[in-house]
């Protein structure tokens, strides 16, 4: 009997597990359905203070979804027991909008208090930051619940580095499940938002430790972000990543490529480096619905990266805090 007892209730751990591993656009529709209104709204009043903004949420949503999954770990403030992601080396003095993720939750707590987890309005927020640029929209899967922990170490291992060659920016995205392609398309999020200097200097003057600049991309434009970024410069200087039109979501990144007009390596060498990559370039470059339908299937498949649901995680009450 207790034998049945231990199976029957192995099998429905194993039912809830999976039935609730799932997530769903329709999450909030009873408990909460005036959540894509108030971030949509968040989002609106960012984007109208500095349009900037939209690619700094965008860029939140990638760094926390990189890192042990889409959990809102990254939204983690370092306390005196404890250090987290933000002071990681790809989000030190770099990711931004946290103000607004605490804007948004705190209005969210007014009208649904502990409902709402930030790891799910980390992913409302890229989609809306994309559609309030221009960009496509898609169907934002919800129920992703917050986590406990950050990993600083893991940060700064799984997130890319703009000196990757392709080779290591796609083991980069297969370690999270997401596939070459996906790798390309998402590189597109890089029509709209910046760079600083400090971050181009390696690339400028000191291109994989030769004290050469990099090789590929067009020498000229490589003369005007020297110009842009001197050495001994300021370091947050910034450079746009579409030096074509950089608040427009558009797929004029790939055009830029194609120029040798790619501001990170990480971006040039999707070109530069030729083969299947190059090829992926050049269709995306000539064809703006092929790169919005792409975009919007990937970003669902990059929210949906190993994310905390019921019975893990918490609803956080502030996004920079676990409640406990
Ligand atoms: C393919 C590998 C990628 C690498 C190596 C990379 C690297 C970088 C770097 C170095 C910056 C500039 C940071 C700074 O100077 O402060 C940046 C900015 C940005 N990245 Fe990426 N990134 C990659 C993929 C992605 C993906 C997948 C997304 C989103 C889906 C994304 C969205 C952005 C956005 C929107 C910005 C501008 C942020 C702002 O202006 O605040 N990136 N990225």
């Amino acid at each position: 009997m207790e034998f049945v007892c231990l199976v029957v209730a192995l099998l429905l751990s194993l039912v809830f597990s999976l039935v609730d591993s799932q997530l769903t656009t329709s999450f909030y529709d009873q408990s909460c359905p005036q959540v894509f209104s108030i971030v949509r709204q968040g989002v609106d009043r960012a984007f109208s203070r500095e349009q900037r903004l939209a690619a700094s949420l965008l860029r939140l949503h990638f760094h926390d979804c990189f890192v042990n999954g889409c959990d809102a770990s990254i939204l983690l403030d370092d306390t005196s027991t404890f250090t987290g992601e933000k002071t990681a080396g790809p989000n030190l003095n770099s990711a931004r909008g946290f103000d607004v993720i605490d804007d948004i939750k705190s209005e969210l707590e007014n009208q649904c208090p502990g409902i709402v987890s930030c790891a799910d309005i980390l992913a409302l927020a890229a989609r809306d930051s994309v559609t309030v640029s221009a960009g496509p929209s898609w169907d934002v899967l919800l129920g992703r619940r917050d986590s406990f922990r950050a990993s600083q170490a893991d940060a700064n291992r799984f997130i890319p580095s703009p000196a990757s060659d392709v080779p290591a920016l796609v083991s980069a995205f297969q370690a999270v499940g997401l596939s070459a392609s996906n790798m390309i398309v998402l590189s597109g999020a890089h029509t709209i938002g910046a760079a600083r200097c400090g971050t181009l200097t390696p690339r400028l003057y000191n291109q994989s430790g030769t004290g050469q600049p990099d090789s590929v991309g067009d020498p000229d434009f490589l003369a005007s972000l020297q110009r842009l970024c001197p050495p001994g410069g300021n370091p947050g200087t910034l450079s746009r990543l579409d030096v074509r039109s950089p608040q427009a979501f558009d797929n004029s990144y790939y055009q830029n490529l194609l120029q040798g007009r790619g501001v990170l390596h990480s971006d040039q060498i999707l070109f530069s480096g030729g083969g299947s990559s190059a090829q992926a370039v050049q269709d995306l470059s000539s064809d703006e619905n092929l790169f919005f339908g792409n975009f919007a299937a990937s970003m669902v498949r990059l929210g949906s990266i190993a994310p905390l649901t019921f019975p893990d995680g918490e609803i956080r009450t502030n996004c920079r805090f676990t409640n406990s």
